[in-house]
């Protein structure tokens, strides 16, 4: 091996590893981030509190977690209604915005009705549904 090609190799392993690296990160950016964690959580306040079915009045809106992962649950004709509030662009925890009726993440400005269909801004997919279940006054989603 002439001394050349040696330094030839040594480059190509440099930047090519490189390379390799910044187009993983590219992709690991572009591709969304986990929306919600499998099985049946019980929805809590962030201090682990359960959030009871009962405190969610017709039209409420309910801020929570569900094993870390944040979660909205509301009441809309007299049924519990349950949204992951994890933004399918990136991953923010999206608001809701009583007075506009939407909820808006505030890392891009991504926007999503009541649904969680996308509205406006960069997000990809709607806001995943949650199923609800009431289990002594808790509520449980998955
Ligand atoms: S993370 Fe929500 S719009 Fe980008």
């Amino acid at each position: 091996m002439t001394r050349r090609t040696f330094f030839d190799r040594i480059f190509a392993a440099i930047f090519g590893g490189t390379g390799l690296a910044f187009v993983g990160s590219a992709l690991a950016y572009l591709y969304p981030n986990k929306n919600f964690i499998s099985g049946t959580r019980q929805f809590s306040n962030m201090a682990g509190q359960p959030i009871l079915e009962k405190e969610i009045g017709e039209g409420q809106f309910k801020s929570g977690v569900a094993l870390g992962s944040p979660a909205i649950v509301y009441r809309q004709n007299g049924e519990l209604i349950a949204l992951s509030a994890v933004c399918t662009h990136l991953g923010c925890t999206v608001s809701h915005l009583a007075e506009e009726q939407i909820f808006r993440c505030p890392c891009h400005g991504g926007e999503y009705d009541l649904d969680g269909s996308v509205l406006d801004g960069p997000p990809p997919r709607p806001l995943p549904r949650l199923n609800v279940k009431v289990e002594n006054g808790r509520i449980l989603l998955s």
